[in-house]
């Protein structure tokens, strides 16, 4: 659905939701990664692009001292007081925007209150970072709301420690980040480090990214993530270094006697794709698409064997990506994300997008009995108001 019709759309909720018209509808992009998994908490390299699917909050202030949500995306409504700093509570997606209330309130905002209406494009719990898109929506419309505009980074910050107090989830920077700063047509190089971005084009008419969604979710996910991240700091610590962006191929070879077989691999995954990440960034610049694709089939044989963040869902449509092959049009496809489910990314050539589409579909049903959701998206551009 197009985004102007979207925001006609929840101002229609808004209005059967609290019998009046809203005053401001935001958006908020998803995310595929390209390429640069696991990196961002380990102060490396990732290569996102935010994706033509939304999630759009629309509001209006009160003055009751209340916030009172309505999801379109689960049906049900969530209400909490701001006379105190917001809480943790039901309903579970209703803590994302508690926790974007509570960040602006530690930074001095008072809240009247406000209604809002959440409705979205974007898969939700597809891996396609819509925990953040509704953290940066809920920032976007407390700033048209209340007129207290943050810096793009402090904006990203505050939604990432929402996840992380909130939801209780200790992910990285880039979710949060690519759906403020995401500019279209491009892809962003950022340094999780020194938070430094660099704008990568991707306006070839000829390459079309696609988003396959293996509509699966693996219970594990979360426990996981959380797991790899303690595992990826236990090898920085004895190799003595501040994160693992600060270990070369070399380095990690010499201290492998150092670290347990397991965190080696984990510190092997990220050492390398920190390495993929910036070549893959100068191949899409110069066009060298033979390059980028090995590149993403490398990325993904090292998230599933070193990382092993994949599952045999993605590793599906990987596979059938990769018989499709260079022929048939596919350049090159890995899981993005978390893991444990959700999507893959593949870039395609357009002139056979339709076909692959097609063989995707076919394959990935054949293979795991499940309906994979494919479709296609251009860089989009960041969190925005709408009206
Ligand atoms: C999730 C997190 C991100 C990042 C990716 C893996 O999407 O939110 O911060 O760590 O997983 O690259």
């Amino acid at each position: 659905m197009e985004l102007q019709s979207m925001v006609k759309r929840s101002a229609e909720l808004f209005a059967k939701c609290f019998g009046e018209e809203p005053r401001w509808t935001v958006a908020a992009p998803g995310r595929v990664n390209l390429i640069g998994e696991h990196t961002d908490y380990n102060e490396g390299y990732v290569l996102p692009m935010a994706i033509q699917r939304y999630t759009l909050m629309t509001g209006k202030r009160t003055t009751d001292r209340e916030v009172t949500l309505h999801s379109e995306t689960t049906g049900d409504t969530a209400a909490f007081s701001v006379r105190q700093r917001a809480q943790r509570g039901e309903p579970a997606w209703s803590n994302y925007v508690r926790g974007v209330v509570a960040g602006f309130q530690d930074r001095g905002q008072k809240f009247s209150g406000f209604s809002g209406v959440i409705d979205s494009t974007l898969p939700y719990g597809g891996g396609l970072a819509s925990s953040a898109a509704l953290e940066v929506a809920a920032a976007t419309l407390i700033e048209a709301l209340y007129g207290k505009v943050l810096d793009p980074m402090e904006k990203a910050l505050l939604c990432q420690k929402a996840e992380h107090d909130f939801a209780g989830v200790p992910c990285g920077i880039m979710d949060q980040y690519s759906s403020i700063l995401a500019k279209e047509d491009h892809a962003l190089l950022l340094d999780c480090r020194t938070r430094e971005t660099t704008l990568v084009r991707m306006q070839d008419p000829s390459v079309t990214v696609l988003v396959v969604n293996t509509n699966v979710r693996h219970r594990l996910a979360e426990s996981e993530y959380a797991k790899r991240r303690a595992q990826c700091e236990t090898a920085a610590k004895a190799l003595g270094v501040a994160a693992l962006r600060d270990v070369s191929s070399r380095q990690l070879q010499a201290g492998q006697t150092h670290l347990d077989p397991v965190v080696f691999k984990r510190a092997r995954h990220v050492v390398t794709e920190n390495e993929r990440t910036l070549l893959m960034a100068s191949a899409i610049q110069a066009g060298d698409w033979d390059s980028v694709g090995n590149f993403m089939y490398d990325s993904h044989a090292s998230l599933r064997d070193d990382y092993q963040v994949s599952c045999p869902e993605l590793d599906a449509v990987v596979e059938i990506a990769r018989s499709l092959g260079k022929k048939n049009g596919v350049i090159g496809c890995r899981m993005t994300g978390a893991g444990f489910g959700g999507c893959a990314v593949s870039l395609v050539r357009t002139d056979a997008l339709s076909l692959v589409t097609k063989r995707m579909e076919e394959g990935y049903e054949r293979k795991t009995d499940n309906h994979a959701g494919i479709f296609s998206s251009r860089p989009a551009g960041g969190a925005r108001i709408l009206k």
